[in-house]
């Protein structure tokens, strides 16, 4: 197979440009480009015994520009090598870039993606998204000459020929396949789509699975469809929402929940609400373990404030921690990947009475994994706060207002010098009067686990060296628990 013109020199840039960039600049365990930009996850599979991630990239310059396909696998799920740039925008069908989509292994040994092609003409409503697909052996991949396989054209009157995108395609217990993919309603509603396949080369239209019903955005982008623990699951990512309940305004990231008809391709919605609630999470995508385990990966950024973000290194954004997902009273559970344990060093452990501002010896650092517990039973303390990435001018502050039974997550003061939002407040209930968190931190990201990963709040900071510093506060007296461990 040979690659064309556009590829080989994505593929020889990224390799000569990466050569370049010290390892111990990027972060321990979260995924960052070779160079350049990167967006959306996909392709995110197991295949041949690894796990595969592929991701929106555009390796010429740390902002967005004509999308390339980049390449990365991994047998943990923690430490990622780099692969050749798998697709180019190089043919008529995919001309002005190679949009998101996914990947699935074909019965004959082959790893077949699916994405979608973007074409444009100077008319006003001239772009064009259509989905494309190309087989390979998990490096070199071979776009298929019938494409686009799945036109625009296809479609009801009624959707988006300019907004329908990001395909995820699965295989069904019995070799059939599946596809759902994002539009835009011309009622401005977000909506999914569902094809189906014998083969999954030729698709037809089945039906709309779920839309915003103008209530949670007017694009729906990068869904995914699944079964988790006896509920069906939809994830989507809504351009354009209003706030509402638990959402914030802008670009969110959405979860819902219900019961399927494939046959009618009915979806019956039962719960709604927000994947992740901070403010770096976007276009997540999950991929089966080969142990059945459901494991999400998103971009660790948002629209809203990456354009305008610093770029402090030749390689702009991270993928988050992969999340092993349940289903616990239709809410989605999040987990870091278990296999984070493996890098495990240096464990500290304290119990405490808490009262004033505390911290304990040896508590500090920048790749963590910090559980805390804080039992408010029987005690008078009305605000307990922990700060990490913390020096003498900086720091990131997680409290909790018992008054109020919210959690507030700050990053204020992390260092930023833009004024965009740094502050999330939050509803947590609390089991039993504890309040549990779980923190993972890699150099320039914060991911905080609240209850047991039943609400969690994704963060990027500013890279910070010196600031390592922990520190606990309660106004009264609070028993807590803390297991510190150091990352390497
Ligand atoms: C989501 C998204 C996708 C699209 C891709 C383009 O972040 O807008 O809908 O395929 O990014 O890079």
């Amino acid at each position: 197979m040979t690659s064309s013109i556009p590829l080989q020199k994505a593929r020889d840039y990224e390799k000569e440009q990466a050569a370049r960039i010290p390892p111990a600049s990027r972060p321990l365990f979260h995924l960052t480009p070779q160079v350049g930009w990167m967006n959306d996850p996909n392709g995110f599979c197991f295949y041949q015994g690894q796990f595969h991630l592929f991701f929106q990239y555009h390796p010429y310059s740390t902002q967005w520009g004509p999308m390339h396909w980049g390449h990365a696998v991994s047998d943990d799920l923690l430490h990622w090598q780099p692969c050749p740039c798998a697709l180019a925008p190089d043919t008529p069908a995919d001309a002005s870039g190679c949009f998101s989509g996914s990947a699935v292994p074909l019965p004959d040994g082959r790893l077949l993606l699916v994405y979608t092609g973007v074409t444009e003409t100077h008319h006003p409503d001239g772009v064009r998204q259509n989905q494309c697909i190309a087989v390979g052996d998990g490096t070199d991949f071979e776009k298929s000459p019938l494409n686009p396989v799945v036109r625009a054209e296809l479609l009801p009157d009624t959707f988006s020929r300019q907004d329908f995108r990001d395909p995820k395609v699965w295989r069904e217990p019995d070799g059939t396949y599946r596809m759902v993919i994002g539009n835009r309603h011309q009622t401005q509603c977000g909506t999914i789509l569902l094809f189906r396949s014998d083969n999954a080369f030729d698709w037809q239209y089945t039906g709309e699975i779920d839309s915003s019903r103008n209530e949670y955005g007017q694009m729906w982008e990068c869904p995914d469809f699944f079964t988790l623990d006896g509920e069906k699951v939809l994830l989507v990512s809504p351009q354009q929402m209003q706030a509402r309940d638990e959402f914030h305004p802008g670009y969110g990231t959405v979860v819902l929940t219900g019961t399927f008809d494939d046959c009618t391709c009915h979806f019956t919605r039962e719960s709604i609400h927000p994947i992740d609630y901070g403010f770096s999470f976007y276009a997540p995508q999950t991929a089966l373990a080969p142990d059945g385990r459901r494991i999400m990966i998103a971009w660790m950024e948002n629209w809203e404030t990456c354009r305008e973000a610093p770029h402090p290194h030749p390689w702009f954004s991270q993928m988050t921690l992969p999340r092993e997902l349940s289903v616990v009273n239709g809410r989605l559970r999040q987990r870091p990947v278990r296999e984070i344990e493996t890098l495990w060093k240096d464990t500290r452990r304290e119990e405490a009475k808490l009262e004033g501002e505390t911290a304990f010896a040896g508590f500090c650092g920048h790749q963590i994994d910090l559980s805390v517990t804080v039992d408010f039973r029987s005690s008078a303390c009305r605000l307990f706060f922990m700060d990490v990435a913390r020096d003498s001018t900086r720091h990131v502050r997680i409290s909790y207002e018992t008054d109020r039974g919210e959690l507030i997550f700050d990053r204020s003061h992390c260092g930023s010098l833009r004024d965009i939002v740094h502050i999330r407040r939050i509803p947590v209930s609390l089991e039993d009067s504890r309040l549990t968190l779980r923190l993972v931190m890699d150099l320039e990201s914060i991911e905080l686990f609240i209850s047991d990963g039943e609400t969690v709040i994704t963060s990027v900071i500013p890279p910070s060296p010196e600031a390592d510093g922990i520190v606990f506060f309660a106004d009264q007296p609070v028993r807590l628990t803390a297991e510190l461990h150091a990352l390497a």
